[in-house]
């Protein structure tokens, strides 16, 4: 890999938890390239992490906005065909009415808009800066992704491109053969961003999905941790094996925290994960767990390589570690039921919140998109926050996720998303999980306890 960093690029540090995301102006990171070359693939995931981490942020795809708005129109690759002038004013109507959405957004609460179409001309490339840098003075960053390599064109088209709803009804070759006419109509107007022709945008170019980089120009926080994103993630097909550890004796007497061993089925379970992994065969699998015992115990029985984070360790309850939730409910009443009323935001006194949980989670959610196959040994709490990533789950619903005990949860990157698969191995367990209270009451005085149900983290 070759880092070629124009721009005073000096890596992303991780300091969302002392800093929180503070976006000074909102964002548009558009999109730069020719059809199959992966734009959506990073436009779905950039908005996914962007999301879960906190930084409001939306796709608008000027495909789509092409497709509903001339459905009777599109028949073949001539519609993209440059002298096709009826068909280009079209093209150009729905650009324009994606980045108007995108800045109605931005100038209502979004942080960032990625804006996922071609915009392979500097014509284009310039109605973009008029319009969202000096008309409405949000920032715009360009990620251009170029791709010579004809397999991993090949790929993408098959991949995705077929199933698209351009190509309902038409069998496989004609579509390839149709799709591939597109890229070439698309590749007789494509000017890539040049360093002397744009010296002032703010850009990065990919080669060859992360190749090589380029990086030019980068203005600020959220263009660097967008970079670094980029520069982190892979398309090498494997899968994360999600799992909590087994049954603690903590979980046998409702405690929460702590650091207890495993119960006899906790052990049962640990040893079941062994074998259930030997089955599955898996390539230089990789085991990270926590640096709590019940975790490590988990892994004991997989015969693969075991590394520790500290950041897999569960949610630090603070005054509350160890106690039962009947003992917070009595001596705590205003903090368990202010944990109920925003539970993602609520930080346990001398805790944490989940808040800050998927922030201590980020360097994780990083590493794990520069490995391969990977077990993650972790806990509910932990395991809340990176299946949310996963599955592109609202702050809100992350915090109720259901991560049962006893259970391996298999994530496997496919098209433009996460196939997510829940194998149960069959061992009882205590069930921590508790549905979302309905009917919350508004925070009242400390000692007037709200009646809740215990909850385990
Ligand atoms: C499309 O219409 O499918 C792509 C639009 C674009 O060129 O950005």
């Amino acid at each position: 890999m070759i880092f070629d960093l124009q721009w005073n690029f000096t890596g992303f540090q991780n300091c969302q938890a002392s800093c929180p995301n503070v976006i000074q102006k909102p964002t548009v990171i558009s999109m730069v390239g020719l059809p199959a070359r992966g734009k959506t693939y990073m436009s779905k995931k950039l908005t996914r992490y962007l999301n879960w981490i906190g930084i409001r942020t939306k796709a608008f795809n000027v495909g789509e906005y092409r497709r509903e708005a001339c459905t009777d129109i599109y028949c073949s690759h001539n519609f993209f065909r440059a002298d096709n002038v009826e068909a280009e004013a079209l093209r150009q109507k729905c650009a324009l009415m994606a980045i108007d959405d995108a800045c109605n957004f931005l100038q209502n609460g979004g942080e960032v808009a990625v804006l996922d179409a071609t915009n392979t001309t500097r014509e284009r490339r310039k109605l973009l800066f008029d319009i969202i840098q000096v008309q409405y003075k949000f920032k715009l960053f360009f990620v251009e992704s170029i791709c010579d390599d004809p397999t991993i064109v090949e790929a993408n088209v098959l991949e995705v491109k077929i199933c698209s709803p351009d190509y309902i009804g038409m069998n496989k070759d004609e579509a390839v053969k149709d799709f591939m006419r597109r890229i070439e109509h698309y590749n007789s107007m494509y000017q890539s961003l040049d360093h002397a022709t744009d010296k002032d945008l703010s850009y990065i170019q990919i080669f060859n999905q992360g190749e090589r980089f380029l990086v030019h120009k980068l203005a600020g926080h959220l263009q660097s941790r967008v970079v670094y994103y980029l520069m982190n993630i892979h398309v090498l097909p494997r899968t994360i094996y999600l799992t909590r550890h087994g049954e603690s004796c903590m979980n046998l007497e409702g405690r929460i925290g702590g650091d207890s061993a495993l119960s006899p089925r906790g052990e049962e379970y640990a040893f079941a994960l062994g074998e259930y992994l030997e089955k599955e065969k898996i390539a230089n699998l990789k085991v990270w767990t926590s640096e709590l015992q019940r975790t490590k115990a988990t892994a004991r029985h997989v015969d693969a390589p075991v590394e520790h984070w500290k950041a897999l360790n569960e949610i630090d309850a603070g005054i509350c570690e160890g106690m039962t939730y009947e003992e917070i409910q009595s001596k705590h009443p205003k903090e368990f039921a202010m944990r109920d009323q925003d539970k993602f935001h609520y930080r346990y006194p001398g805790g944490e919140s989940y808040q800050d949980l998927v922030a201590r989670l980020e360097p994780v959610i990083m590493e794990l998109e520069r490995q391969e196959n990977v077990l993650v040994i972790c806990h509910q709490a932990v395991a809340r926050c990176l299946l949310a990533y996963f599955q592109d789950k609202s702050s809100e619903d992350l915090a109720y996720l259901k991560v049962p005990l006893h259970t391996v949860i298999k994530l496997t990157p496919v098209a433009y998303g996460c196939r997510v698969e829940f194998v149960n191995l069959n061992i009882e367990a205590v069930n921590t999980h508790r549905e979302k209270p309905k009917n919350v009451q508004p925070q009242r005085s400390s000692n007037e306890a709200l009646e809740t149900v215990p909850d385990h983290i």
